[in-house]
């Protein structure tokens, strides 16, 4: 595909098998164009890469916080379930929210919690929000620590952020499922993967190998949750997708 800007002429063409359409620059569709390749070059350079919450990293696009921080306050679960931590700042960030709204805590859950980023966690003002486990998300041993600790009667919000590959997330979408209460959502995150595979730190397999495969692979099995983008709380703009590493990933409990 090539996609030319002509800022003088205030338009841009895409060709697309010898197809060429001409769009007004000044518009919804070459907006989200142009997006689709923002993320997609910002990807590659690392951009969420260059973000902190609170003093301490987290790896998001910031319009993905604000949509998944749009849900919470909306549902407003009891327990956030997050796997994949990293330096633990999406747990902060999550903490953070459940502070502000008087209502919910956080669990994480990493293959390998490095001590110097355990510690930051531990040490912040919110780690009475958190509890961190460490250990597979898909081992039988881990999944039935986290659900121990949830009471059934609890709203919950279960985030995927750990590894990505399609047989994983398929895997946590059957462990983590039943935990999502109706209403709620099971998020299985950075299915932009799938649009990587041409860039020069993407994979050629993520074509097929990445969550949205995954999820859509779940929801066939089970009709109880929809894959749908949540809907905007505040739009006064013709806008209406998501500019998001996180496509596909929204699965809705009925
Ligand atoms: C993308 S990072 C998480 C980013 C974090 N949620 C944030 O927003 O800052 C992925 C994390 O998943 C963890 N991980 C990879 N495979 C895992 C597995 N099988 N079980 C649990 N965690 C895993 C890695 O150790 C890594 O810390």
């Amino acid at each position: 595909m090539k996609i030319t800007i002509d800022t003088d002429k205030k338009i841009i063409h895409i060709e697309d098998n010898d197809k060429t359409t001409p769009l007004d620059l000044y518009s919804r569709e070459a907006f989200e164009a142009i997006s689709e390749q923002w993320i997609k070059i910002g990807w590659n350079e690392k951009y969420a890469y260059t973000f902190t919450w609170l003093g301490i990293p987290i790896i998001q696009l910031p319009e993905d916080m604000l949509r998944v921080q749009e849900v919470i306050y909306r549902i407003r679960p009891d327990v956030i379930i997050e796997t994949g931590i990293a330096h633990g700042g999406s747990l902060i960030y999550y903490a953070s929210l459940c502070k502000a709204m008087d209502n919910g805590r956080v669990i994480g859950v990493d293959i390998d919690i490095r001590q110097h980023n355990r510690r930051l966690i531990e040490d912040h003002k919110l780690s009475p929000f958190i509890t961190l486990i460490e250990g597979d998300s898909i081992d039988p041993l881990i999944i039935s620590s986290i659900k121990s600790r949830v009471n059934p009667e609890e709203t919950t919000l279960v985030i995927l952020d750990s590894c990505h590959s399609k047989n994983h997330v398929f895997e946590e979408l059957r462990a983590y499922h039943d935990l999502v209460t109706p209403g709620s959502y099971i998020i299985a995150t950075d299915g932009i993967m799938k649009e990587l595979d041409d860039t020069p730190r993407g994979d050629m397999e993520w074509t097929w190998n990445n969550p949205i495969e995954a999820a859509i692979q779940f929801v066939k099995l089970h009709p109880d949750f929809v894959i749908e983008q949540p809907p905007w709380i505040f739009n006064k703009s013709e806008l209406k997708k998501n500019i998001t590493y996180w496509p596909g990933a929204w699965l809705r409990k009925k």
